[in-house]
């Protein structure tokens, strides 16, 4: 049964009818539990109180499918206003966005010129900006843009997901650029094509990827709600001598409050993924995939408590 709402949630995530329906009615049926607000004042308000709780954040302006270069436009100009916030209010936060929304289905050279009007705003401001990583489709391109835009710009990162095969190869292929590298264990539904069909093999390869990275000597964000994957992390770094600032983790805004603010408190960094903007139902859809224990919280937005 589990397997088939999580199959369906995927399913009704890639509708773009929805996305745009959703677009113009505002945040519904409890996505408000994981979407900080749908402007830039209610994503710093979010932003100020968990860095009081001494958690780092990283802001995502929603955004997914666009069909023209006006709205990819749009996009990235929302994620500059974003970026300024950041400066303008002194705030421990980094930037993620998805190259859909910056044009890469209509080009990759649009998705690249939007990129680089965002980095020259993000490198002035010093504020670091993540490529998070969509469906395996768009998993090369979206590494080719990322290797361009790092042989001119520092404040760049990706992430890497560990159902896919290629992962492992992609970890040795990018440490040449010595990249600060988010790694989750991946959203999408994919083809056992392309991506480890048994949950046990996922969670092998994230240990291993997480190992690979930090033992390169590169930049690791540990973004998983999984304890055995935080407890593996702990004992990988410990035994390795591998020192607190090479490495963080991250979770999800609203997923495990309680666990993100224990390891703030055994002194580790934590950085908080805050999703923002009037475009979060595809992100609202693949949350409910990915437990779809969280249905009960849909109901009561539906019906009320
Ligand atoms: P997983 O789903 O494997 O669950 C393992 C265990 O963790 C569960 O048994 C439970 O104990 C605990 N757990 C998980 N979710 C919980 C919940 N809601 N409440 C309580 N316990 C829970 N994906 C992608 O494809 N591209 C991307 O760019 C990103 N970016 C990203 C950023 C950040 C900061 C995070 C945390 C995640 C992503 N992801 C992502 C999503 C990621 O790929 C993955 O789908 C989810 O994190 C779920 O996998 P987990 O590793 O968290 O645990």
């Amino acid at each position: 049964m589990e397997q088939i709402l999580r199959n369906f949630f995927l399913f009704l995530s890639k509708n773009r009818f929805f996305t745009k329906l959703a677009k113009r009615y505002g945040l519904r049926f409890g996505a408000g539990r994981f979407v900080a607000g749908e402007t830039i004042p209610s994503a710093v308000k979010t932003i100020k109180e968990l860095n009081l709780k001494g958690m780092s954040v990283t802001i995502d302006h929603l955004g997914e499918f666009i069909d023209s270069k006006e709205e990819a436009r749009e996009a990235a100009n929302g994620c500059i206003e974003a970026i300024k916030a950041i400066a303008e209010h002194d705030l421990d936060s980094q930037l993620s966005l998805k190259l859909t929304s910056m044009g890469l289905d209509i080009s990759e050279e649009l998705a690249l010129e939007n990129m680089r009007l965002i980095l020259d705003v993000a490198e002035e401001k010093n504020v670091f900006v993540t490529i998070d990583m969509e469906d395996h489709e768009r998993c090369e391109r979206t590494l080719q843009i990322f290797k361009k835009l790092r042989e001119d710009y520092e404040h760049i990162g990706t992430v890497l997901q560990s159902y896919l095969y290629r992962t492992v190869e992609d970890i040795e292929d990018l440490n040449k650029y010595n990249p600060n590298l988010r790694l989750v264990k991946g959203a999408y539904k994919e083809s056992p094509k392309v991506a480890f069909p048994d949950k046990k093999d996922v969670d092998e390869n994230y240990k291993k990827i997480i190992k690979m990275h930090l033992l390169n000597g590169n930049y690791t964000a540990v973004a998983t709600h999984d304890d055995a994957m935080i407890e593996y992390t702990k004992q990988l770094v410990e035994e390795n001598h591998i020192p607190k600032d090479q490495f963080e983790f991250q979770m999800l805004y609203g997923i495990r409050v309680d666990r993100q603010e224990e390891l703030v408190k055994e002194g580790y960094h934590m950085r908080v993924y805050v999703p923002y903007g009037n475009d979060w139902y595809g992100y609202f859809m693949r949350r409910l995939a990915e437990r779809p224990a969280n249905v009960a919280f849909v109901l009561k937005g539906v019906f009320g408590k």
